[in-house]
């Protein structure tokens, strides 16, 4: 269903078409001679176009009016391949962010060789389309490549390749990639530290520091991120989250932000989450929903698919309210493309749109969610 005010901004939208397209040929006639046909013949075609309503505004028109970032992840190989893909692409949403390719194991498959052919795709996609882009990730414990975990290093070594990763690829995206996610999922999910990757072990746990600090030094004006799951939900890791990148704040780390992921697999408690948001906001923290999906029970059922409508708008919803949200980002947008049914065996239908790039109750609901 259309919100009142979508319906109102439709028609309010239609009204200015119709203004304009009168200016337009009030000057023509003006130009023409007297017995100029066409002015009358474009005259007359104005008038049933005022009787037809404009068709509502898309995604990505309610994002630029309500300044948000709204995007997903895109997978490298429908953008190559599917131009279905890439029209329902470029015409709902104003962000992408690579699903894949600019992860490591991707963009750095050897230790002197980078391959930045698919993450240059999608940044060229973008300009293209007048879209901002994520980066995503460059330190996770997870699609790193062989050569790395197999690499026998001590600190200073660790650090020397930490830095020209970071600096290689954020210095090559400089000015085109507005955000990254620097770090990716370092808290554990239980107990206290870090989770154990390459970098904790070699480096030691300021590692993330460094990290952070060698995106900035590569590209000022980006604006970066520590990452992870469970970063707005109940329980003890959303404050370890929150307490590790304050922390960071308060040393001058260049940090500006948490993305919450948010894989949805069950109910979400909104008041929780713009809780959350708020802790952020008084740490001087952003927060970005990076990877939004809700996970059903396939084959989906309509009880289920509404539900799923409900957790994908109620979480824009809180996003759109918290005065540091600007930025909600899919985990891809179709059906078609997503990585819940090889991920979660049973499950699927995560995203809004349907296999056929049709839109489900979901993107309804966002839209409504959208209108701000
Ligand atoms: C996933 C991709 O979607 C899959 O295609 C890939 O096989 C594994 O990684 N958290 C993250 C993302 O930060 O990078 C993950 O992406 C999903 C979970």
């Amino acid at each position: 269903m259309l919100t009142r005010d979508v319906i109102q901004a439709a028609l309010i939208g239609s009204l200015r078409a119709v203004v304009m397209m009168s200016a337009v040929t009030a000057g023509l006639g003006a130009c023409s001679s007297a017995s100029d046909s066409t002015s009358s013949t474009s005259t007359s075609t104005v008038v049933p176009a005022a009787s037809k309503p404009r068709a509502a505004p898309t995604m990505r028109e309610l994002a630029d009016r309500g300044d948000l970032n709204i995007g997903t992840a895109v997978d490298a190989t429908a953008l190559k391949d599917e131009a279905g893909y890439r029209k329902v692409l470029a015409r709902e949403f104003n962000m992408v962010e690579a699903e894949n390719v600019m992860k490591w194991e991707a963009i750095h498959p050897a230790a002197d060789t980078y391959d930045f052919a698919a993450g240059d795709a999608l940044v060229a996609f973008a300009r293209r389309h007048d879209m901002t882009v994520r980066g995503h990730t460059l330190a996770w414990h997870q699609q790193n490549p062989k050569w790395l975990l197999d690499a026998d290093m001590d600190r200073a070594q660790a650090i020397a390749v930490l830095r020209d990763h970071i600096q290689t690829v954020v210095g090559h995206y400089r000015g085109q990639v507005t955000q990254w996610d620097v770090v990716n999922e370092a808290v554990p999910d239980t107990g206290s530290g870090l989770r154990d990757n390459v970098w904790l072990r070699t480096i030691g746990p300021d590692y993330l520091a460094l990290a952070f600090r060698f995106a900035h030094e590569a590209d000022p004006a980006a604006k970066l991120f520590y990452n992870d799951y469970d970063s707005a939900g109940v329980g003890k890791k959303t404050d370890r989250i929150l307490a590790l990148a304050a922390s960071l704040k308060s040393d001058g780390v260049p940090i500006d932000g948490i993305g919450i992921q948010f894989h949805v697999y069950s109910s979400l408690d909104f008041d929780k989450i713009a809780k959350m948001m708020a802790t952020a906001d008084r740490a001087n923290l952003e927060v970005a929903v990076t990877e939004a999906d809700v996970a059903l029970k396939t084959p989906a059922q309509p009880d289920a698919l509404a539900q799923q409508a409900e957790r994908f708008s109620g979480l824009l919803a809180v996003c759109v309210a918290a005065p540091n949200c600007d930025t909600f980002n899919l985990w891809g947008f179709t059906d078609r493309h997503s990585w819940i049914p090889d991920f979660l065996p049973g499950f699927g239908a995560a995203t809004p749109f349907d296999e056929n790039l049709q839109p489900k109750p979901a993107w309804k609901a966002l839209l409504k969610a959208a209108t701000r």
